[in-house]
């Protein structure tokens, strides 16, 4: 049975006529907080993910929390070991602020943390993968929450610090660098809509505030690198964007716009500063609507000065690119059900379409063309950046090992990466998938899996067993690397 999934899903890649250019990246991805566990010690410091399992358990909705979470913090060499098994050249993980400074703040260091990480790099270079890290995967530290979290422009200045010392003690080693992943949730789910921690329900204000500080801390740790670090360490700094499709519910102007709207509303707003120059033109007008030239300053879409948009322009050695589902948007209607909250700004109304395969989470229906479509618009709206595809990958809720569904999405959502790369030209250098391992799916908990390796959360020792789908990854690997 294994053998023959395997054998249909490299001869659909055989088959389809395209293969993986040569120099294609493949890598699996993890984030700090879902994976790590050790949540206090050696000196790591309280994130917002720690305070609110621990004081707002029903915020997660099985009560549970990722204080071991998959234990990696203590399974560096075996973890590194699984890698190496699939064939990955890239492992995408995260730091933990608050384990390298437990209050978020520079002055004081925790050299536990700083050990960890280099020995973490040390074993993945010693085996020949390549480190892609990701500098703030959510955990702010919660010191910094009490001050006000990221709509303080304040944290700017600290996440800068914060970066600029990442650069000093890993730069030798780490050569690329994704200083944000997903600004939207990190902002509106966190800030506007209340659904990630710290849960703040401020819509309309908080996330644009968060989003202003985010791409400051952005510009500002692309601009340090390069007068500072650049030249002796010459890596390469990006960010992750979360880039599901939008696709109009018909050919109408309106549904047209509705679309568009959105995808200007969640991506654009991050990524037309850094390739374009400011927030997108709709973005500015809607938010704007009430503000005069003169209060802009202090609008809740703070205006870039002309610095500010020098600093943020240009930005970016390549796009992180996460995918997964697609919607239908049409203009506001009070009678659509959504799946998710969303910024109502743009006027849309977002759903998904009952037909479309469902996976484990809420949000998440099978559209793998979506995925073309949105790497399409990337490469039109921003001129073909490179990208690579820091997450893409299917929950389950039983995280059986046969895992015949996750293998078809791969299979069907890679062939449109592979679409893209051929037939329409777009610039995409690698690909991370969505998980290494089954992990703390945020406010579901340990619910819904997105592993390629199984994790035993009701053993203390959290074995990790291959699921069929770490076998049918590293064939499609080892296909491009020609090593069958
Ligand atoms: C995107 C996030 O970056 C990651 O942390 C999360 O687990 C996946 N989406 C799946 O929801």
């Amino acid at each position: 049975m294994k053998l023959s999934i395997v054998i249909v899903i490299l001869l659909s890649f055989k088959c389809n006529g395209y293969e993986f250019p040569e120099d294609f990246k493949f890598g699996v991805a993890t984030a700090s907080f879902q994976v790590e566990g050790a949540w206090n010690i050696s000196g790591k410091g309280e994130s917002i993910w720690d305070y609110i399992t621990h004081n707002n358990p029903n915020f997660i909705h099985d009560g549970s929390n990722a204080d071991v979470a998959c234990d990696t913090y203590h399974k560096t060499a075996g973890d590194v070991q699984l890698l190496k098994e699939i064939s990955v050249d890239y492992y995408r993980f995260s730091i933990s602020w608050s384990r390298i400074f437990p209050t978020g703040h520079t002055y004081s260091p925790n050299a536990d943390g700083i050990r960890y990480y280099n020995e973490l790099i040390d074993e993945l270079l010693a085996n020949g993968i390549t480190p892609l890290v990701t500098m703030f995967h959510w955990d702010l530290p919660q010191a910094l929450h009490e001050l006000g979290g990221w709509p303080n422009p304040v944290l700017a200045e600290l996440f800068v610090d914060y970066a600029d010392k990442l650069f000093e003690y890993f730069g030798d080693k780490v050569k690329n660098w994704i200083t944000f992943n997903e600004p939207y949730q990190i902002c509106d789910f966190s800030y506007s809509d209340g659904i990630l921690a710290p849960a703040y329900k401020q819509k309309g204000i908080g996330g644009y505030l968060c989003s202003y500080t985010v791409l400051i801390a952005h510009g500002k740790t692309y601009q340090l690198y390069q007068k500072r670090y650049k030249e002796t360490q010459n890596g390469r700094i990006g960010i992750t964007i979360q880039g599901p499709w939008f696709e109009p519910r018909t050919d109408s102007a309106e549904d047209k716009k509705a679309a568009e709207n959105m995808l200007q509303f969640m991506f654009g707003i991050f990524a037309h500063p850094i390739y374009i120059g400011d927030y997108p033109k709709v973005v500015r007008e809607e938010v704007n609507r009430l503000s005069t030239e003169e209060n802009r300053r202090r609008s809740r879409l703070i205006a870039f000065t002309p610095q500010e948009r020098d600093l943020i322009k240009d930005s970016a050695d390549f796009l992180g690119v996460n995918h997964y589902t697609t919607f239908i948007c049409t203009p506001r209607n009070a009678e659509i059900q959504e799946v998710l909250p969303m910024n109502t700004d743009g006027g849309a109304s977002c759903y998904q379409d009952d037909e479309w395969a469902a996976a484990a989470s809420r949000w998440f229906r099978l559209v793998p063309w979506g995925f073309r479509k949105v790497l399409n618009w990337v490469k039109e709206e921003y001129n073909n950046p490179e990208v690579i595809i820091t997450e893409n990958g299917y929950s389950d809720l039983t995280g059986e090992l046969r895992d015949c569904d996750r293998i078809s999405y791969y299979n069907s959502y890679l062939t449109e990466v592979l679409n893209a790369i051929h037939e329409d030209g777009c610039n995409i250098a690698g690909y991370t998938a969505w998980s290494f391992l089954d992990n703390f799916e945020w406010v579901n908990g340990y619910r819904e899996k997105f592993g390629l390796y199984y994790v035993d959360f009701e053993d203390d020792d959290r074995p990790r067993t291959a699921k069929m789908s770490a076998y049918v990854y590293k064939n499609i690997i080892s296909l491009t690397q020609d090593k069958l």
